[in-house]
């Protein structure tokens, strides 16, 4: 822990506002000029709330009134709140992925901590990316923080029955597309599917990287549950304003609440709720900036002894509505806690079996006993073989066992649009037992890793029944996706990997029990495919894109820009 403080004169803030100089004039005459006596600033902790709310992202539309509880919290505890608003990241809205900016805003964050008079900080997300990113930034700029979750919206509606986030909607989609259900009926889920404020209610991204962010240490207790629309939610901003304040004095920093332990707590989490293999590219990149070791095995480890407990879509039954009122992710902790390290520290000063002190279990159908799991199956799997040498991942719990081992003729694309058009026709030559595979979908190749990897099974299989296929890419996939899909393949297609080296009628084994993909392709005929490859050419001669092709990792260790990784010290700014 850092040094706690006393007096206002050991703030960080303090060098801004506290002192006698010309400069320490602009600040106080600049902040006076926004109608605050000096009594309200000076000598108070500063809060920085930075705020990924924005029009475009209907999962935080509530998050500037949320805001206001948050500062409300911050005057009762004697702090002074400043709201930052940051790169909101709206996962439906902006192309081609909001992958591609994840690290944009984990620079945003890190260098508006930096630059301002700040002392700690409440950091606002939820939707996919915005999580690792605030927290990504977070973690580098190394002043203390804790998360303010947007919280999931309320269970979806059609026909009376419930629907979810992503899972629904691509279930309803393929009906759709064979002709199963009408054009009114598709505007009917459309309609119903969305229906409060708040991030997606399935164990997709969102959901997934809230759990783990408070399992991390980084929440009170409790609040990554809690749905956006509940009146709960507005209490727990309020009170994260003055845990906020309190750090502040602590000098709780991110460092002193992560560890290796909270990391296994992350990964035991990870394994009981099944979570979106989005989380593993996440995850590997917070550990990178903590300079924590964790690789992609430690998830593959954890995924065999942890059964999956959490009966959430994709891989279970219910929404995070039922999830929330069953007890949430503490009753879910609780029933782990042989599994975890209960001494890993919080943001509330105190250890992870303090933070499960108020832990209640209200339905055991949700929220499974370990011996009773949701499906037999881990919630991940790591693959290698000579198709994925540095790794690639397989979703068990939300695949189709009999496709778990399974060895077929490659039907090959060598990028989605090419793809998107072919699966259209009758007249495409593909079989049931074929492997799809995308190429040119990994971080740099699409570029920015986008969630395309549940790729799309073609339109007259679809027709004759067939409802999932092996599928294999260097891409992502939402994490309420489904089926039998290979992902993250490592190192990708563009980068020269062996992805890029499929041609349709190659064979390919996946045998997810071996924890293997390979391609049955002699080496020699590898080679000489590889001396007669060349790299696609890159979409971005200038600007951002050409900077994230420089300097993006591949999937198997995060896809952090190389010069944001560790824990290399960086100069406090001189105020001068
Ligand atoms: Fe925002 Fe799914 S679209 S969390």
């Amino acid at each position: 822990m850092g040094q706690p403080k006393s007096s206002p004169d050991q703030l960080r803030s303090h060098r801004w506002f506290g002192v006698i100089d010309m400069r320490s004039f602009s600040h106080r005459a600049r902040t006076l000029q926004m109608g605050f006596r000096r009594e309200e600033f000076v000598g108070r902790p500063v809060i920085g709330i930075i705020n990924t709310w924005s029009d475009l992202n209907p999962c935080h539309a509530h998050m500037r009134d949320r805001a206001e509880d948050v500062k409300r919290g911050v005057w009762q505890a004697g702090g002074y709140p400043v709201e930052l608003p940051a790169l909101s990241l709206g996962e439906v809205m902006v192309k081609p992925t909001t992958m591609l900016y994840r690290n944009l805003l984990a620079i945003e964050v890190e260098e508006l901590i930096r630059s301002h008079p700040l002392d700690a900080v409440v950091l606002m997300g939820g939707c996919d990316k915005t999580g690792p990113a605030l927290m990504m930034g977070a973690i580098s700029a190394g002043l203390p923080c804790l998360f303010v979750p947007a919280g999931a919206l309320l269970r979806g509606n059609f026909q009376g029955r419930f629907i979810g986030s992503g899972v629904d909607t691509w279930r309803y989609w393929d009906e759709f597309r064979a002709g199963r259900i009408s054009q009114d009926e598709w505007h009917g889920v459309e309609q119903g599917m969305a229906r409060s404020v708040g991030h997606c209610n399935t164990m997709g991204t969102a959901t997934t990287m809230m759990g783990l962010i408070e399992t991390l240490g980084f929440m009170l207790p409790g609040a990554s549950s809690i749905l956006a629309a509940d009146s709960n939610h507005q209490r727990m901003c309020s009170a994260a304003g003055i845990r906020a304040v309190e750090m502040a004095w602590a000098d709780l920093s991110p460092q002193d609440v992560l560890s290796p332990a909270s990391f296994q707590n992350a990964l035991v989490a990870f394994a009981a709720m099944a979570g979106s293999t989005n989380a593993v590219v996440h995850l590997l990149a917070m550990a990178g900036r903590a300079g924590i070791p964790l690789s992609l095995e430690d998830f593959d480890r954890v995924g065999r002894e942890v059964p999956v407990i959490a009966n959430l879509r994709p891989n279970g039954a219910y929404l995070m509505e039922d999830f929330f009122y069953a007890g949430g992710i503490l009753a879910m902790l609780d029933l782990l806690r042989d599994r975890l390290d209960l001494s890993a520290r919080t943001i509330s000063g105190t250890t992870l079996a303090e933070h499960l002190a108020g832990a209640a279990r209200w339905n055991a159908d949700v929220i499974r006993d370990l011996d009773r799991p949701v499906v037999d199956q881990p919630g991940l799997a790591v693959l290698r073989g000579n198709l994925a040498p540095n790794g690639a991942v397989i979703k068990p719990a939300a695949a189709t066992p009999e496709l778990m081992r399974h060895t077929g003729r490659a039907l090959v694309f060598q990028h989605m649009r090419e793809m998107l058009e072919a699966v259209k026709r009758e007249d495409l030559e593909c079989y049931p037992d074929d492997v799809l595979v995308l190429q040119s979908a990994g971080p740099v190749g699409a570029p920015g890793m986008p969630e395309w990897g549940m790729l799309p099974i073609p339109t007259k299989l679809l027709k004759a029944g067939v409802k999932d296929m092996v599928r294999v890419s260097d891409a992502r996939m939402s994490g309420t996706s489904y089926g039998t899909c290979v992902l993250h393949v490592a190192p990708e297609s563009a980068v020269g990997g062996p992805l890029g080296l499929v041609r349709t009628g190659d064979r390919i084994t996946l045998d997810v029990d071996a924890r293997l993909i390979q391609l049955e392709v002699s080496d020699a005929e590898l080679a000489a495919r590889r001396a007669a490859w060349t790299p696609p050419p890159a979409p971005y001669a200038r600007g951002y894109g050409a900077m994230f092709a420089q300097h993006i990792g591949q999937a198997d260790e995060g896809c952090d820009f190389d010069y944001l990784k560790g824990t290399a010290p960086v100069p406090e700014p001189e105020i001068l």
